[in-house]
């Protein structure tokens, strides 16, 4: 066990840094055995700190301090003090200039922070806390800088030498060696940093702004890659696009580049003019990614390139403000999607991620903030909740505030706050001065931990013709933080009359005008609203588009459902109450294993909706997802995963034989001809067509069986390649499944990004992903421990996706997934930490899981020499 327990960080504890570093000289010399870095710093005191002459502290992690100087004179070992994670250097002048040469190890560096290796290229991550890795500075946000870089290296396998800003000089060294130099004139924190060195190819296209620069954008890839860059140029360039048209923000370099690697630890780094792609997040063609990757690379894309505004030119104070960049960047990346697409989908995509992964995370024991106050390692904190719930904590302004002053509100914020490092309040408050709103109440949505529940009850009185709405908000406790404040609600809603007509909502009698959809505010623990002049007691639609992130009950009767997933005029409320009502019938079947029939109501639901093509197809796709497993479990107390997924199954199966000929038809209905397109339409139109081939091979039927692998064989496009790969592997054929699995990686053995999917696609099933197969995966030529990709693709496609194998009663998934983080520990602590995520939730399980549950997290605490990334989540996971 560790001795010595990491230290708690305080947001309470905030202040501001002693010294400012305003310049800084980087000279790398890139080697096979390691990395020489010269460091030399401009420091100054800090006029806004009240530290006094206090001694300069830098952080450093894993260096090699070769040198240290003061104004050119070395200082030797009495002249400061190192600390193991800091150097202390007391007596230091006003201003002055430091300079810091250190040895690093970038080929051993399989933390996949600061400078390390991938696929033979040097690469960084310094975010959060990177920076530290390859020298000495003080690492924290709110400390920028202009930075001057300068990479030496050998020129025949680094022919390409990248970092942020422009390439102001070049030549040629003794040697074989050569450098290129890079000047960013932007200030910016340590933590944006970037630096690339490798044997790459090129892709150049140009993108002209609203002001008439021409911007070069460039994208760097391995030569085997060449051909998968266009979808992730194509999305930059409409990003770019998209961000001066709606958010009036106009790129601000000359050059903007992209690079791709195949080992990172998250999706992609938004690094001043230089961002740094995951290989899975942004690389694609039509023959080797799914609609799915596709679109995550649209959006991660825009995400990283609408960083240049939310989160560099403005950036944070501290990393308890992380939300203020991410939140911000998801809701704009995903208003981005939301206009490229289908608004509908894109919502219920959001919102399903959210219900299912967020509450979850919010109900358990990381729950935290939006701004968080307290943390062991930031790299736990890159949470949903600071991304997801951050982003509808956003969306939520927008709504209050409405798109024109909204715009007028980060219009504001943009201006005040250009160069500078701030706080989620500091938009909070930009947002108010531009729209003259009081947000003090809303505020609680930054400080208070875990999902609000509205309690929603009603009472019609005929006599009056008035529908009165009684709406209970209450927050449970969370962590360290309990009693809570109500908080301040946009609560979207509109009433429906027995034709499935939308009523007017009239708050006093007589209104005329009254408007069809109202976003009531809820500021209070209990509201009551009245509507006037009806004649009968209308259906309620509740919370349309998810207006807030929060649980809504109501007691729903199966027929209302029935009635809203046909006639509510709001889309996802539609796919809502079709979700509901399925949730409803597997609930009943859960523990009951005997009851065969399923409600009439469901089948035909879904009987409409499979035939009737006049409906929105990509809406119908949707809804003919069943809630995930996950999500039946979240809703679930005590939940029993095995039981949970039996239920699933069943109904899945009733659904397929009572529509079998509809699903035939159906899926002959969606046959496309023509190219293949990434559009809203096409992409249903897939999706339909596997989704109706999966549920035939549930129920092993040979036609199904027939047009599965003929897709396979015919297919000219990943997505109906992988939908009849999956439908296979799922079903009862096993021949099948051997066959077209080892036909598969024969056919793309060489592309890693496809070998992950094939990883995945067996991790995740039942059939394919029993314990001794994935035993056999982590064997396989393909598998990889230091990749992440791969490392997620079988272990955490096992644990996160494959639950009644996961939660085998015999608790050998935990056991299982206890000795792969034990392991992962030594290499990748930020992998580690997140891939033991499903065993925290152990609370959540009935007590013969969660026992185990709980069994495998003290395996993983007992471990010797945890790293603090593990200790943290173990620990807060197993406190009482
Ligand atoms: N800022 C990145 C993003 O949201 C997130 C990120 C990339 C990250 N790599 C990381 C966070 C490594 C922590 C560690 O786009
Ligand atoms: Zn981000």
């Amino acid at each position: 066990m560790r001795t010595n327990q990491p230290k708690t960080i305080y947001l309470s504890e905030y202040r501001v840094p002693a010294y400012l570093v305003d310049s800084v000289d980087l000279t790398f010399e890139l080697f096979e055995e390691g990395a020489r870095v010269h460091s030399v710093l401009s420091v100054r005191r800090n006029p806004d700190s009240d530290a006094g002459p206090a001694p300069l502290e830098l952080d450093g992690d894993s260096l090699k301090l070769e040198s240290l100087a003061l104004d050119g004179k070395t200082l030797d070992e009495g002249a400061f003090e190192d600390l193991g994670d800091r150097l202390v250097i007391p007596g230091v002048p006003e201003t002055f200039e430091l300079t810091v040469v250190t040895w690093i190890e970038p080929q051993n560096n399989t933390r996949l922070e600061g400078l390390y290796k991938s696929s033979g290229m040097f690469c960084t991550q310094c975010e959060a806390e990177g920076f530290r890795c390859i020298t000495y500075f003080p690492d924290r946000p709110d400390v920028m800088s202009r930075f001057r870089t300068r990479i030496e290296a050998e020129k025949s396998a680094y022919p390409v030498l990248l970092s942020n800003g422009n390439d102001v000089d070049r030549g040629d060294l003794a040697d074989g060696r050569h450098f290129v130099t890079w000047e960013d004139p932007f200030p910016k924190p340590c933590y944006l940093f970037a630096l690339v060195a490798g044997d790459l190819v090129e892709k150049r296209d140009s993108f002209t702004t609203c002001s008439g620069r021409e911007i070069d954008l460039r994208m760097y890839v391995e030569p085997r890659n060449a051909e998968k860059c266009d979808h992730a140029m194509d999305s930059l360039k409409r990003s770019m696009r998209w961000d001066e048209d709606v958010y009036g923000r106009e790129y601000d370099l000359d050059i903007f580049m992209i690079v791709a690697v195949d080992d990172f630890n998250m999706g992609a780094m938004e690094n001043k003019g230089l961002n740094i792609f995951n290989s899975s997040c942004v690389l694609a063609s039509q023959e080797t990614a799914t609609d799915m990757a596709f679109q995550r690379i649209e959006a991660i894309v825009a995400h990283e390139y609408f960083h240049n505004w939310s989160g560099n030119r403005v950036t944070c104070r501290d990393w308890f403000q992380l939300s203020l960049k991410e939140g911000f960047t998801v809701f704009r990346d995903a208003s981005f999607s939301a206009d490229t697409g289908s608004p509908t989908v894109k919502r219920i995509e959001d919102v399903t991620l959210l219900r299912t992964a967020q509450f979850a995370e919010d109900a358990g024991p990381m729950s935290h903030p939006v701004r968080p106050s307290s943390y062991m390692e930031i790299s736990n904190f890159y949470t949903l909740t600071i991304y997801e719930k951050g982003a509808e904590v956003v969306r939520m302004i927008h709504s209050l505030l409405g798109p024109d002053m909204f715009r007028k509100g980060s219009d504001l914020y943009f201006e005040r706050h250009d160069g500078q490092a701030v706080t989620t309040d500091d938009f909070v408050r930009a947002m108010e001065d531009a729209s003259g709103r009081d947000l003090s109440q809303f505020r609680l949505w930054y400080e208070q931990a875990g999902t609000p529940v509205l309690d929603v009850s009603d009472e019609f009185d005929a006599s009056a013709g008035i529908y009165r709405l009684t709406i209970r908000q209450s927050i449970p406790d969370t962590p360290g933080q309990s009693n809570k404040q109500p908080q301040h609600i946009p609560f979207a809603m509109g009433l429906l009359g027995a034709q499935g007509q939308a009523l007017p909502l009239r708050l006093r009698s007589g209104d005329t005008d009254a408007p069809l959809e109202r976003v009531l505010e809820l500021t209070d623990a209990e509201h009551t609203f009245e509507f006037h002049g009806l004649d009968e007691r209308p259906v309620p639609s509740l919370l349309r588009h998810f207006s807030a992130p929060v649980r809504v009950s109501y007691p729903w009767t199966r027929e209302q459902l029935q009635f809203l997933m046909s006639h509510d005029p709001d889309g996802f409320n539609r796919w809502d109450a079709g979700q509901r009502l399925a949730v409803d019938v597997i609930q009943g079947l859960v523990g009951n294993p005997d009851e065969d029939a399923i409600d009439s109501r469901l089948v035909d639901a879904y009987r409409q909706l499979i035939s009737d093509s006049s409906l929105d197809q990509a809406l119908v796709a949707k809804m003919l997802q069943l809630p995930s497993e996950a999500y039946l479990i979240e809703l679930s107390e005590a939940a029993d995963a095995p039981a949970i997924h039996a239920a699933r199954e069943r109904v899945l199966k009733r659904l397929a034989t009572a529509l079998r000929d509809e699903l035939v038809a159906c899926y002959n209905r969606n046959h496309q001809s023509g190219p293949y397109r990434v559009t809203p339409e096409q992409i249903a139109g897939r999706s339909l067509r596997n989704t109706a081939l999966s549920w035939l091979l549930l129920i092993n039927d040979d036609e199904g069986r027939e047009l599965a692998s003929q897709q396979f064989r015919a297919a000219d496009n990943m997505t109906d390649r992988m939908g009849a790969l999956r439908a296979l592997v799922n079903s009862d054929y096993e021949a099948d499944r051997e066959r077209v699995l080892s036909e598969f990686y024969e056919r793309f053995r060489h592309d890693p990004q496809v070998v992950e999917q094939w990883f995945s696609v067996q991790a995740a099933s039942g059939q394919a992903g029993r314990l001794p197969q994935i035993r056999a995966l982590l064997e396989h030529e393909a598998f990889d421990w230091k990749n992440p990709n791969k490392v997620r693709s079988v272990i955490g496609a096992f644990a996160g996706q494959n639950l009644a194998e996961f939660h085998k009663p015999d608790g050998s998934g935990y056991e299982f997934l206890a000795e792969q983080v034990c392991r992962l520990d030594d290499s990748n602590p930020q992998i580690a930490a997140r891939l033991v995520t499903p065993l925290t939730r152990w609370r959540k399980f009935a007590p013969s899981y969660g026992e185990q549950m709980k069994a495998g997290l003290e395996k993983v605490r007992d471990k010797a020499g945890l790293s603090r990334d593990v200790y943290e989540v173990v620990h807060k996971s197993l406190a009482d």
